[in-house]
């Protein structure tokens, strides 16, 4: 396999081959994604709901983003690595964005950040672009405005701002962004913005007809216990093996089952002779 390129990300679209994308917050979770075949890794903010037990993605530091991005590339082959740009990074000025996402990719091997939101980005989305910075997009439910939306909600039912999502992609593209995200939208506004930009839209909770998918990890294997949502669907249930085997593992200290004789050292002949000998 070759190393997965923003160019052949947006072949895929033209081919009309589907991209699959996943999220990845560590060494090991990045490594099953790579391996199984994923054609891009985000390391989402949602990394402070799923693995730091925040209840949003607004507490999520850049030196969190940092930190988990280069655990993920160490884990990484062949997927296009993205990382977040945290809450308010791309509201504090270009240079601030720039020393964000620059960080992401120097310190911690990132190939390109993702960013949330439309017109009032353009012109953070343009500098990294320029900065030779390859920006994914992110439309539609964008969870850092969770509190300015009024909770996790579809996006773009009426038409006024079906119509400012479409613009809104349409200006993105412009600005030079090499894919997009979108989340929790209608099916037929995802389709039509598809259809309107030659850069592929990568879809969640916004139906079958975008150019690729993208799911959280953990919602994937189902390992967290919390309900999911219904665009979600969980193709393995990886956290009832993870707890069933944990409880066996108690129960096997505790019936003193565990450790056996196959995992045990033992002391030398020459020194069991001259200490107990
Ligand atoms: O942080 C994240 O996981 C995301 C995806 C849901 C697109 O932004
Ligand atoms: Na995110």
């Amino acid at each position: 396999r070759k190393k997965v390129t923003t160019r052949m990300l947006r072949d895929m679209k033209e081919k009309g081959q589907k991209i699959a994308m996943i999220t990845a917050y560590d060494y090991p979770s990045a490594k099953l994604a790579d391996q199984a075949g994923v054609d891009v890794i985000l390391v989402g903010d949602s990394l402070g709901m799923v693995v730091l037990g925040y209840d949003s993605t607004i507490p999520v530091t850049i030196d969190d983003m940092v930190h988990h991005t280069k655990a993920v590339t160490r884990g990484t082959k062949h997927a296009f690595v993205v990382s977040d740009l945290p809450f308010l990074t791309s509201h504090l000025g270009t240079e601030h964005a720039l020393r964000a996402a620059g960080r992401l990719m120097q310190e911690a091997g990132a190939k390109a950040v993702k960013i949330e939101g439309g017109e009032e980005i353009l012109h953070v989305v343009r500098a990294c672009v320029a900065a030779g910075i390859p920006v994914m997009g992110h439309l539609g439910l964008t969870p850092q405005s969770v509190h300015q939306l009024g909770g996790y909600r579809v996006q773009g039912r009426d038409a006024e701002t079906a119509q400012r999502l479409i613009r809104d992609a349409r200006l993105l593209e412009e600005a030079g962004a090499f894919a997009l995200v979108l989340e929790c939208v209608p099916e037929e506004l995802a389709r039509e913005i598809t259809n309107a930009i030659t850069i592929p839209t990568i879809g969640i909770g916004a139906g079958r007809y975008c150019d690729g998918q993208v799911l959280v990890f953990h919602d994937v294997l189902q390992i967290s216990s919390e309900v999911n949502p219904s665009f979600v669907q969980a193709f393995a249930e990886a956290g009832a093996v993870m707890q069933e085997g944990i409880c066996r593992y108690v129960q096997a200290v505790k019936e003193t089952r565990f450790p056996q004789e196959e995992h045990v050292f033992h002391l030398s002949d020459e020194a069991m002779a001259t200490l107990y000998g």
